[in-house]
């Protein structure tokens, strides 16, 4: 709830200085550095960022990689299947929670019914998440038991290298259809989306300067994003894993991508880390 809190007065903040765009954007930044997620978490529990707008309803036989991490029975965001029991997500979506009331759901296109439900053995963030810079906004999660593969159920390889810019990517995920919403679609939703590679999305050309670090990609369409909900979940190009959404400004805002974990800067903490868990 903390999340929501500081979200809520960072857009007080820019509406009352609406006028003037620089300083919207300072007060973004400021939010920001200040340690919040600023797009908004609605949350659904607690703290979780990640945002799909302009989506298409699917079904888990497209994107048979995705699962719905939850907290208590809710869905609290996405993850990627990696092997029968690892499972790749964001570190934001692990702070401050304990093994016992996570599970996961995979092989349903709804979250909230179907597929199989899997407890958590163990989780591990990377050692370098900073949750005021969103740096290395990476976790694997180490399932109870294995996973059975089928048409529904299905890992996804890592990516070797970054995209280039340009390149057509997907993000699926069960988070909301807008920013600021607190309603979850039930059945899986995906855009398409482009790469913005991360010297780019840093530019003049985007509103967020010098925050999208090394170790982020971008990614973005018009009217097309993920959102609230879809943190943690994969960005998928040339049939590998290039992304794990993780933060953003609001959803599908003009001049404010996207911002996911660049899975090409990570693949051998999560080779090494899956090895050791
Ligand atoms: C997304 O891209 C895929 C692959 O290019 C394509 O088959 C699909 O029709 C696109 N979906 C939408 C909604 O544009």
């Amino acid at each position: 709830m903390l999340t929501i809190l500081h979200i809520s007065s960072c857009l007080q903040l820019s509406r009352e200085e609406a006028m003037l765009k620089f300083v919207v954007v300072l007060s973004f930044v400021a939010c920001a550095l200040a340690g919040t997620i600023p797009e908004g978490m609605v949350s659904l529990n607690d703290d979780l960022g990640g945002r799909i707008v302009g989506g298409t309803p699917t079904s888990i036989s497209s994107f048979p990689w995705q699962v719905s991490l939850q907290r208590s029975g809710s869905h609290s965001c996405g993850g990627t299947i990696y092997n029968s029991r690892i499972i790749v997500t964001a570190a934001h979506c692990l702070q401050s929670v304990s093994t016992s009331v996570l599970r996961i759901r995979a092989g349903s296109t709804y979250w909230n019914s179907g597929g199989v439900v899997i407890s958590v053995a163990a989780f591990r963030n990377h050692e370098g998440y900073n949750s005021a810079t969103h740096a290395n906004d990476i976790a694997i999660i180490k399932l109870a038991s294995s996973l059975s593969f089928s048409s529904n159920v299905r890992s996804i390889g890592l990516a070797t290298s970054t995209p280039g810019n340009g390149a057509s990517a997907s993000v699926s995920g069960w988070g909301t259809q807008k920013s600021g919403s607190n309603s979850l679609p039930s059945q899986l939703q995906y855009v398409n989306v482009s790469i913005i590679d991360r010297s780019k999305c840093a530019s003049s050309a985007y509103g967020y300067g010098s925050v999208v670090r090394a170790g982020m990609v971008c990614a973005a369409g018009s009217g097309k994003d993920s959102c609230q909900g879809d943190s943690g979940g994969p960005l998928v190009s040339g049939g590998v894993l290039v992304g794990v959404v993780s933060w953003g400004y609001g959803c599908a805002a003009a001049r404010y991508p996207g911002v996911y974990a660049d899975v090409a800067t990570y693949r051998s903490w999560v080779v090494n880390n899956a090895n050791s868990i």
